[in-house]
């Protein structure tokens, strides 16, 4: 099986590019901030604080999660229920950065990305897949660009959902996220040594999407 793992800080265009580059290898697209996103609602849908180990860890074994595709789009199951709009949410993203630093929370999810990978060719995107989940993926990306940059696209999403935040609280989320997820003590958000940086900054979607297809191919033509 093949493994492109792809890595990077919130919001510089993992998911969007990941998704279509594997739509054009004909790869599964795993989207694994997704699952961090179910325990955090899950979390606080039982009153429980996303950011407290010994309340969100007895839930744990409370919860089934599995991934299903719906037309190519992933979609999350929560103990039988579809929750892939709910944890789009942007309180999601904060309950999810604070469940993701609880060890046993990566421990719980360690599994079932492993085993996506076993039993597919994957393009799978998080902040620890190169480094911890698949450290010997074939192909490793990490994807960056500016803080402000991505909270620039982030806030435009979030416009185009009906979400009104400001730019400036969107970037202090984007900021407090990246210091979150890079300075916690298990698998934090790091560049593998094995891994090519690609910065999107003053990059457009599709010529974002042709330099990671391109990297992958000329990888793969490697191995
Ligand atoms: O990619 P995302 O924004 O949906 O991820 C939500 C949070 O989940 C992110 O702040 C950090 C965490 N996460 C993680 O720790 N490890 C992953 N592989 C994916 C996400």
């Amino acid at each position: 099986m093949i493994s492109v793992a792809i890595d990077g800080p919130a919001g510089a265009g993992k998911s969007t590019i990941a998704r279509a580059v594997a739509q054009k290898l004909g790869y599964l697209y795993v989207d694994t901030g997704a699952l961090y996103r179910a325990i955090g609602l899950y979390a606080r849908r039982q009153g429980a604080d996303p950011a407290q180990g010994e309340q969100v860890c007895p839930l744990l074994p409370q919860i089934q999660l599995s991934l299903r595709y719906v037309d190519g789009v992933q979609h999350v199951t929560l103990n039988g229920e579809d929750v892939s709009e709910d944890i789009r949410l942007p309180e999601m993203s904060s309950a999810a950065s604070q469940v993701s630093a609880i060890p046993q929370v990566r421990d719980f999810l360690f599994d079932l990305q492993q085993n996506l990978a076993q039993e597919h060719n994957v393009v799978m995107d998080g902040r620890d897949i190169g480094t911890v989940v698949l450290p010997q993926a074939q192909v490793k990306i990490y994807l960056t660009a500016t803080p402000q940059e991505r909270a620039r696209r982030r806030h435009l999403e979030l416009l185009g959902k009906g979400i009104d935040q400001s730019y400036d609280q969107v970037l202090q989320d984007v900021l407090q996220r990246d210091y979150n997820d890079s300075h916690r003590a298990v698998a934090p958000l790091k560049q593998a040594q094995d891994a090519v940086c690609i910065d999107t900054t003053g990059l457009d979607f599709e010529q974002s999407l042709q330099t990671v297809y391109q990297h992958i191919l000329s990888r793969q033509a490697q191995v």
